[in-house]
């Protein structure tokens, strides 16, 4: 070999697109079961939390209680202390419910170096023709993200409740329409606890969404999928839809699953139940200059050596 040098260098490089590729770009969604004051004030609890979200670029947290907005601010300020490599930040939706004792906030946290927001929309109460179908209206919110094979993608959440899965289910069919036509878009996302399993959406039912009958859509965490802590529960609650071709094409293939923190920090399972009684899920997207970066490389590699 001529270039021992070049070759070392070339290896080096191959090695450290290896290790970025572990890091793909991680959309994930937890509902975090009455996420306040008290669950800000247990250090091991806020510790798990900061560890399974500093996994993901994006995360929509669910149950988000926080009456005097203190828990979030202190949850933001531990991501950005556990995690040095990365800076993140949040938007939020306003309280939302239809009683004024029980409210809670849709919040997406984001790392700043991978993301940025470029627009959020609160779904109204009442539209015409829908009056009042959620108890928590999606906060729909619009990221660009510039190394991701898509760039720009926007994510609808849903946290169902319980007592009307289906009409709340069928109601965010409308909600993907409305979204793609403001802002002329395909790639949306619909994530979140959707309580879409067990008691709560029969398969038959399920079979009858426009949510899941339409081709355009596809369901990424699939059945039978426990998506729950509780070692005498196992339902698929928590889920990831995508709508379009081009965000099909642009997700690792597999890769949505639910993340059992339980096991991979070995909790017990009362220890976990502190965290949640939801597992978080996870999709990854495909980072889109990667293979270009490296070829050009190559090119550029061998135009050098044949010199
Ligand atoms: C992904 O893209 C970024 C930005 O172009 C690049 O720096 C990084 O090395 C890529 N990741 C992999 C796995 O090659
Ligand atoms: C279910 O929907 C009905 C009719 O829209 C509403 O009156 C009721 O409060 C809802 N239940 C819950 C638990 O949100």
């Amino acid at each position: 070999m001529r270039h021992p040098f070049l070759l070392q260098l070339l290896l080096a490089y191959v090695g450290v697109c290896d290790v970025r590729g572990v890091s793909e770009f991680k959309i994930c969604a937890f509902n975090l079961q009455h996420f306040g004051e008290s669950k800000a004030k247990k250090e091991d609890v806020m510790h798990t939390l900061a560890k399974i979200i500093t996994r993901c670029d994006v995360s929509l947290l669910q149950e988000v209680r926080d009456s005097k907005q203190k828990a979030l601010p202190q949850l933001l300020e531990r991501l950005n202390k556990y995690d040095i490599y990365h800076k993140y930040a949040a938007v939020a939706s306003e309280r939302l419910g239809r009683s004024e004792a029980y409210q809670e906030q849709y919040v997406f946290v984001y790392r700043t170096d991978t993301v940025t927001v470029t627009g959020q929309y609160q779904y109204p109460d009442n539209r015409p023709g829908d009056v009042d179908a959620f108890s928590r209206e999606p906060f729909v919110v619009r990221f660009k993200a510039p190394k991701t094979a898509l760039k720009e993608f926007v994510l609808v959440p849903q946290h169902t409740s319980p007592a009307n899965t289906t009409k709340e289910l069928e109601a965010l069919y409308d909600v993907l329409q409305h979204v793609r036509k403001m802002w002329k878009t395909e790639n949306v996302m619909l994530l979140g606890d959707f309580n879409a399993d067990c008691a709560y959406l029969s398969k038959r039912s399920r079979q009858k969404l426009r949510l899941f009958t339409e081709n355009s859509l596809s369901w990424l965490i699939k059945d039978k999928t426990d998506t729950t802590v509780r070692s005498t529960t196992s339902c698929t609650y928590d889920r990831i839809v995508v709508h379009g071709d081009a965000f099909v094409n642009a997700v690792v293939p597999f890769s949505a699953k639910p993340f059992n923190f339980q096991l991979e920090y070995q909790l017990t399972e009362e220890q976990a139940l502190m965290v949640s009684d939801h597992y978080p899920v996870e999709v990854l997207l495909k980072n889109g200059t990667a293979k270009l970066s490296f070829s050009l490389f190559l090119i550029s590699l061998l135009t050098f050596i044949s010199r």
